[in-house]
């Protein structure tokens, strides 16, 4: 028998890219699946049953867990996908825009691990994967809103990880770099466009010409996503493809000089 068969997973954000083939890779692992999206309109794949949910909603994530605990008693895994972007200079956000992007990718996460922790702490087992980014790990250019959100997710996914340990659950934060997905398409657009920044902005639309056509597929993100879900030693970062581990190791071993120098000349900024 399947070791998973009889688990429940529930991944937010299945209706597209990271999320989707994570849905998809747990259900083949044996997982009964279920996938949320805000709108159900037959996407997913028949082994995946999706249901409808907006992470901004605090009664639409308890609808949700509660839908789930009804169907199946049980929830072993929750992966914390949804998310939105934000590409544009700091300064052209306002506030507001920033706390839209902090709802769904942060407080959205805190949303769902506070619904689904009772339940897993009554069973006293439980696994929750939180999708980072390595923009949580590296501040970049024209990121720094989205960077801040990626970077508080990751401390609040260690603290929670020490907390939850207790009750047998394990919380692991996944770290991707570029990945081929409609992210960028479905990414707020800074509510207050500068000039001074066009040229800051066309470096990166130069950059994400160059990276995106080999960035890494999500199914790629997807496989560490089911190893997080699955490993008998659970860790608590996995980087996701090439890009992310080769960031991730220069931040840690390249003086910050020479990592600030070839960042900047990454995003075709001034030395
Ligand atoms: N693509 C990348 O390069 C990359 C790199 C690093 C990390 N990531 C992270 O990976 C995750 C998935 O991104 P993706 O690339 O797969 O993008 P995507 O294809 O645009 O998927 C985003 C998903 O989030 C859902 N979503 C958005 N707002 C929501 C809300 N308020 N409530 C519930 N669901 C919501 C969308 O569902 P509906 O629109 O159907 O509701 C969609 O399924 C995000 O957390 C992102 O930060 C992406």
């Amino acid at each position: 028998m399947n070791r998973n068969s009889g688990k429940t997973a529930i991944v937010t954000g299945a209706s597209s890219g990271i999320g989707r083939a994570s849905a998809e890779a747990l259900a083949r692992a044996g997982f009964t699946v279920f996938g949320t999206s805000r709108k159900i309109s037959g996407q997913g794949s028949s082994e995946i049953s999706m249901l409808v949910c907006d992470v901004t909603d605090d009664a639409s994530v308890a609808a949700l867990v509660s839908d789930v605990l009804a169907r199946t008693g049980r929830i072993d895994l929750l992966v914390n996908n949804a998310g939105v972007g934000l590409l544009g200079g700091a300064e052209e956000s306002s506030v507001s825009q920033s706390k839209a992007l902090f709802d769904v990718n942060l407080f959205g996460v805190m949303r769902m691990i506070n619904a689904v922790l009772p339940s897993m702490r009554r069973r006293d087992e439980g696994r929750i994967v939180n999708i980072g980014s390595i923009l949580g790990l590296v501040p970049a250019p024209y990121s720094a809103h989205y960077s801040a959100v990626k970077h508080a997710l990751e401390g609040y996914s260690e603290s929670l990880d020490h907390e939850v340990r207790a009750f047998n659950i394990r919380v692991s934060v996944i770290e991707p770099a570029f990945v081929r997905t409609v992210f960028d398409q479905n990414g707020l657009e800074p509510d207050s466009v500068m000039k001074e920044y066009d040229q800051a902005r066309a470096g990166i639309d130069a950059l994400l010409r160059d990276v995106m056509p080999k960035a890494d597929p999500p199914e790629a993100v997807a496989n560490v996503v089911l190893r997080a879900a699955t490993d008998k030693r659970q860790r608590r970062r996995y980087t996701a493809g090439k890009t992310a581990r080769l960031v991730s190791t220069l931040r840690r071993f390249a003086p910050a000089a020479t990592f600030d120098k070839t960042l900047r000349k990454q995003f075709r900024l001034p030395a």
